[in-house]
């Protein structure tokens, strides 16, 4: 039996962790959520390795709220960096795997073909910084560690892009959404199904493969045109007589929705990597989207 320990229980990487768990009997998931583990605490992150002696470590903790991040520099940082670092610290001394995630975001999107992990990072504002670094701490520390970069991470939990729009379309006759950012969205079920899937080689004695991957669907689209997915795939699942249904979606540039934070027009990335070394990739966007709005239809309280 493998024994992961998990950071961040309660966000959508963590909850997916948990649900997907039940489909690896090989594996046993210890979730630990902010009260038994603040990551701003170094002696917290410490003891809860000494503690439960895992196999493997997951970081599924982030300050992830990109615009807010911009008056919340210092705080972001200790969360996506210094945390990090202590988790890496820690797993070094363990003698045992890093898995940690990071972001398209470390891009300035100034590309045009999908990154590669070898690509030049640039990242615009601060979430991306503090993203990068917390990449920078991982690699200088421990070599046993897997970075795994993903980008516009949706679920049916917590709060996410498919949830806001859902509930968009259903009270507003029309909305406007920018057309001009081009990324993959990826849901955090097929994220967390990966993790579980390769914890059994990655925790073997001699596995050679550490390093940076990126982790995303090859599916591209603009928020707009993922905006106008949500809506036919949830009137097909909710009926025409769905609220949503009638609503009509505006294509609207970058410049006409400012937001704190500036975003990379071009943040998709290739997977080229993880699949020659993994031997596999994310299921298709089509499939899990319409997974992600299946679990909220059952209309469990996923908030
Ligand atoms: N969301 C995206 O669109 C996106 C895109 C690209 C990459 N990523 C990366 O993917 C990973 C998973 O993201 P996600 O969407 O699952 O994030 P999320 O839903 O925002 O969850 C973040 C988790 O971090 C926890 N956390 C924050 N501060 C903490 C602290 N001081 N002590 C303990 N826990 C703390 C939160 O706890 P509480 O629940 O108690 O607040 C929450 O459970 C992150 O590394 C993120 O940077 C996300």
């Amino acid at each position: 039996m493998i024994r992961a320990l998990v950071f961040g229980r309660n966000g959508q990487l963590g909850r997916s962790l948990a649900m997907r768990s039940g489909d690896f009997a090989g594996v046993s998931l210890q979730l630990l959520d902010r009260n038994a583990c603040d990551v701003l605490q170094p002696t917290s992150i410490a003891r809860a390795i000494d503690l439960h002696r895992p196999d493997v470590i997951i970081n599924a903790t982030a300050y992830t709220a990109v615009d807010l991040a911009e008056n919340n520099g210092e705080l972001a940082q200790r969360i996506n960096c210094d945390a990090v670092r202590v988790m890496a610290d820690n797993a070094e001394r363990q003698s045992v795997p890093l898995i940690h995630i990071s972001t398209d975001y470390v891009f300035d999107g100034e590309g045009k073909t999908p990154y590669r992990e070898t690509d030049r990072v640039s990242p615009l504002g601060v979430y991306g910084q503090t993203k990068l670094a917390g990449e920078e701490a991982v690699q200088e520390i421990t070599e046993r560690h897997l970075i795994f970069r993903t980008s516009w991470v949706y679920s049916p939990f917590g709060k996410n892009f498919v949830k806001t729009i859902l509930r968009l379309l259903s009270v507003k006759n029309e909305i406007s959404v920018v057309n001009d950012q081009q990324g993959c969205p990826t849901s955090s079920l097929d994220l967390a199904e990966a993790i579980l899937r390769i914890l059994p080689i990655v925790t073997r004695t001699g596995f050679a493969k550490f390093g940076t991957y990126h982790l995303v669907p090859d599916t591209q689209m603009t928020w707009c045109q993922f905006s106008c997915a949500i809506q036919s795939e949830a009137t097909k699942l909710f009926g025409e007589k769905w609220p949503g249904a009638d609503c009509q979606i505006q294509a609207v540039t970058s410049a006409q929705f400012p937001t704190m934070a500036k975003r990379p027009s071009y943040s998709v990335l290739s997977t080229t990597k993880f699949k020659a070394n993994f031997g596999f990739g994310l299921p298709g966007f089509g499939h899990s989207l319409i997974e992600v709005l299946q679990n909220l239809a059952k209309g469990e309280d996923y908030a």
